[in-house]
Order: structure tokens, then sequence, then C-alpha cells
């Protein structure tokens, strides 16, 4: 393994303790960490009951699944068999933890998204939260999204909104031209040997390569950030333009 995936595998190696105790700084001792799944109720944009009524029973992979929060959610909504795949043994470590916590089944393995280790057409169900970003290759990305997943198959895509990425909160201003994508090195913790690789999209590019890869987009969200999503703007310090811009673009789409 070369470039960018090398250097992303080594930052979130190197990241992934300080991550994981950030997804689970609110819980209280005794607690069981967070597992929200996409398919909750109360996930960002809500369900989709027209695209996908239900997960019960589905066959479902989480496709960079870090600390594998969303397999273990999705798993607790019935899912059967949950696969989660990540490129970051350190990831995939806590990921198996958290199945533990939860004793639930779910099987962890360690891949690229451009080269997942799975059969063709074995999953009914696939998500990814925050990790196609980080993908090179988005083509031969989706190309394998789609190949594990059957006919009509449904993919929910999540990543960074575009807007959110290039916007600096403190200044106002635009950190770069919405139109100028490609390859962007963001330095996570100056103590890190390794820093993370993006790759920039318009919402166009991202939506135009699901439709190249075979998929039909259903419903597309912008969602607001968590923090603005849960506190009430009376009563929050919150930057204004944080409520002002998408933090995710998450992309409903069907496999055909
Ligand atoms: C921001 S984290 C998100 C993890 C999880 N989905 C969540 O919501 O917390 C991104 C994850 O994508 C993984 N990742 C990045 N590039 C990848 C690739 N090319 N193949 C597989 N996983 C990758 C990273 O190792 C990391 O665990």
């Amino acid at each position: 393994m070369t470039g960018y995936r090398q250097e992303n595998r080594r930052l979130w190696n190197e990241w992934s303790n300080d991550f994981q105790a950030l997804w689970n700084a609110d819980t209280a001792d005794g607690d069981l960490p967070p597992a929200p799944s996409p398919f909750d109720a109360d996930a960002p944009g809500g369900p989709q009951p027209d695209v996908l009524e239900s997960v019960d029973g589905s066959a479902y992979v989480e496709l960079g699944c870090g600390g594998g929060q969303g397999s273990v959610g999705t798993a607790r909504l019935g899912a059967d068999p949950v696969v989660g795949v990540d490129l970051s043994g350190e990831q995939l470590r806590h990921a198996r933890r958290l199945r533990d916590f939860y004793g639930v089944e779910a099987r962890f393995l360690q891949a690229d998204l451009t080269d997942l280790p799975l059969a063709d057409s074995s999953f009914d169900v696939a998500s990814s939260e925050a990790a196609y970003q980080m993908v090179g290759h988005l083509e031969g990305a989706l190309g394998e999204a789609h190949r594990v997943l059957r006919e009509d198959g449904v993919l929910v895509l999540s990543v960074p909104h575009p807007l959110y990425e290039l916007l600096d909160l403190e200044t106002g201003e635009f950190r770069w031209s919405y139109f100028d994508t490609g390859r962007r090195e963001i330095t996570i913790d100056e103590e890190y040997e390794s820093v993370l690789v993006a790759f920039d999209r318009t919402v166009a590019d991202l939506h135009n390569a699901l439709v190249d890869a075979g998929f039909e987009v259903q419903r597309l969200l912008e969602t607001k950030h968590q923090e603005v999503r849960e506190s009430d703007p009376a009563d929050s310090d919150l930057p204004e333009l944080l409520r002002m811009v998408p933090s995710s673009v998450r992309f409903w789409a069907v496999a055909r």
C-alpha cells in the first residue's frame, strides 16, 4: 500500500484513541458508549422509509466503520449479518471492543474501500459516514460498494459538506474556492507524525460519481452540524456561521 492510503492509515492509527475518546466523552462511568445507527429514528436527516423501510434482517456493511458505532447500532436494529470495514487496525480494535460491550454480532475487516474483501451482491444495505472524502479513487470505491450490494440494495453515503469544509468559522471567509477540488493535507495534531489526506469534491461531483457507478440517487440531504441540531440558538455560544451551512451531505442511493 502506498501514497495517501498509507498516510491515512498511519494517521488514523495515531489518532484513534483520541478520536474515540471524543466519541465517548459524555459517557458516564458504567454506561455503554454511544452506538448510533444511520437508520435510527433521530439519525441526521431522519429515516427515509420510501427508500428503505427497515434494516431488520438485512445483510449490512459499514464502509469506513472507524470505531464501529454504525455497525453496532445497526446490528441492534436487527441487521444480520453485519460487517464493518476500515483501513485502520487501531480503529477496528475499538470497533471490536464496542461490539463486545454491546454483545452483538458483527465482523470487522481491515481493508481499503477501493478493494473490498467481500463477495459480489452479498449485502442488502451499506452505509458510510465521513470516510469517502479520504478516498482518492472515488469511482473505484463506489464501484466496489455497488459490486457488494445486491440489485436494489441501498447505500447511505455521508461526507463532510464541501461548504462546511471551506468556511473559516473564525474569520467568516472562504478558505478556498468551492470549485478548487482535489487533494488536501490536514494537520490534525502537530504531535502526530502523519497528516490526513482528503479530497475535496463538489456536491455535483459526488452525485455524478454515484450515478456513474450504477446508483440511482433517491434522496440528497444536507444536514446541520450535530451541535447546532442539539443546541438552542438563544442559549448557545456556537459561532453563528455554523448555523448557516450544512455540515454534511448525505445520499440515499439504490444500486441498479
Ligand atoms: C472520520 S472516521 C469515521 C468513522 C466512523 N464512520 C464514524 O462515523 O465515526 C473515518 C474512517 O475512515 C477510515 N478510512 C479512511 N480512508 C479509508 C479507506 N481508503 N478505506 C477504508 N477506510 C478508510 C479511517 O480509518 C477512519 O476510521
